[in-house]
């Protein structure tokens, strides 16, 4: 169903209230998405991205309810992952040949997932304009590793609107489609999850490009990303906030996650917290088991932190395998300018606080000496030890 974004420019994407998980099963989905495909008919009829590879005939059916598919002079594709490249298939059976504009790297993309289908590719450079007719150009802005190497953001003269892909969304679904019909404190958790766990690995990357895209003096009355709500009030608001996460970013706060065997591991995690609020009451304290809480709401935390303990107990000289895969992920997403303390009961061989130390200096954090490592379960001479970490974590 074809919605209104502004004059000649339509929303003809799919918001997707079902959807549970993203990037496989690495993405919780809370609020649903949805995947943005835009319409531009000016004197040439323009299609922006295209949908998830399940919804491609339900795409291409509705498409032809609005425009004779013929019509369709060129077609965009801002990224080649399959959310938005999905129904390209289905699309170009129909209309063989139509000009599909992208980057060379997309091209990779494109023939990697699809094979080799003859398709009619052109290939962008960087600031390269495409006239539409009516006085109105599109611009395409390379966005390199935001989040992939073949992502790239199509600007529109005349309705200032940036069409940023990837970039700015939300895994969030907004059937009004606009960011001031949505729930404001739930779609800024939205960005924020977003940002954290698919963006932060390429923060500099990111804070790079907001200078460069600033420098090109772009009026921007509009941001239409491929997921989530189409900023339209105050679209600078989503760029403030890039431009902030894109740092070394903290708060005052401490996350604590941990998993436990038998409840050891877990008492010390509530003797840190208690200590935190005790020697800092304003930092805000987070708790998580991460055998049990959500990893993406955990790793959300996590980017707000200035600091982290991390506890596991000790189980055949290893520590706990969901804290072992957490720790992977923490990894991957590339946090900095925190620091990190470890934790963890141990019956035996007691490796567990030594990994975990070794697994956050791997990961970035600070580490800093002291921890606490407790023999069975923690007594009075393990929780004398809680103050002194603290002050350390906290200083
Ligand atoms: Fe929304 Fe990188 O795909």
């Amino acid at each position: 169903m074809k919605k209104h974004v502004k004059n000649n420019v339509s929303w003809v994407g799919y918001i997707d209230w079902e959807l549970q998980w993203f990037h496989g099963n690495d993405y919780s989905i809370m609020n649903g998405s949805s995947q943005n495909a835009y319409l531009i008919q000016e004197e040439k009829t323009v299609l922006i991205d295209t949908v998830w590879a399940p919804h491609r005939f339900e795409f291409v059916e509705n498409l032809k309810k609005e425009i004779d598919l013929s019509k369709i002079d060129y077609i965009i594709a801002n990224h080649g992952e399959t959310d938005h490249s999905g129904a390209l298939t289905a699309l170009l059976d129909e209309i063989p040949g139509t000009p599909v504009y992208c980057t060379a790297n997309a091209v990779k993309s494109l023939e990697g997932q699809y094979g080799k289908r003859g398709w009619n590719f052109h290939v962008i450079k960087p600031g390269e304009t495409l006239d539409i007719g009516n006085g109105k150009q599109l611009v395409f802005i390379p966005m390199t590793m935001i989040h992939w190497p073949d992502s790239m953001a199509t600007y529109m003269t005349g309705d200032n609107i940036l069409f940023s892909n990837d970039a700015f969304g939300q895994h969030f679904a907004v059937e009004e489609l606009f960011n001031d019909k949505a729930n404001q404190s739930l779609l800024m958790k939205e960005a924020l999850k977003y940002y954290v766990n698919i963006v932060n690995p390429f923060s500099p990357m990111v804070a790079r490009k907001l200078k460069e895209i600033e420098g090109m003096n772009l009026p921007i009355d509009i941001i239409a990303p491929s997921h989530g709500v189409i900023w339209r009030d105050h679209p600078e608001q989503i760029v403030q906030k890039y431009a902030e996460w894109s740092q070394p970013y903290q708060e005052n706060q401490v996350t604590i996650a941990y998993e436990t065997m038998w409840e050891g591991t877990a008492k010390i995690a509530r003797a840190i917290a208690a200590e935190i609020s005790k020697q800092s009451p304003d930092t805000v304290v987070k708790v998580y088991n991460v055998a049990k809480a959500d990893k993406n709401e955990i790793m959300t935390e996590i980017f707000k932190s200035k600091a982290i303990c991390v506890g596991s107990p000790t189980c055949v000289n290893e520590i706990l395998s969901t804290m072992s895969g957490w720790l992977t992920f923490l990894k991957e997403l590339k946090f900095r300018n925190k620091k990190a303390a470890a934790f963890g009961c141990y019956g035996w061989s007691g490796e567990s606080v030594k990994i975990l130390k070794e697994r956050l200096a791997d990961a970035g954090f600070k580490v800093i000496d002291e921890e606490i490592k407790s023999n069975w379960n923690p007594d009075e001479e393990d929780f004398a030890k809680v103050p002194a970490l603290v002050e350390s974590l906290l200083s």
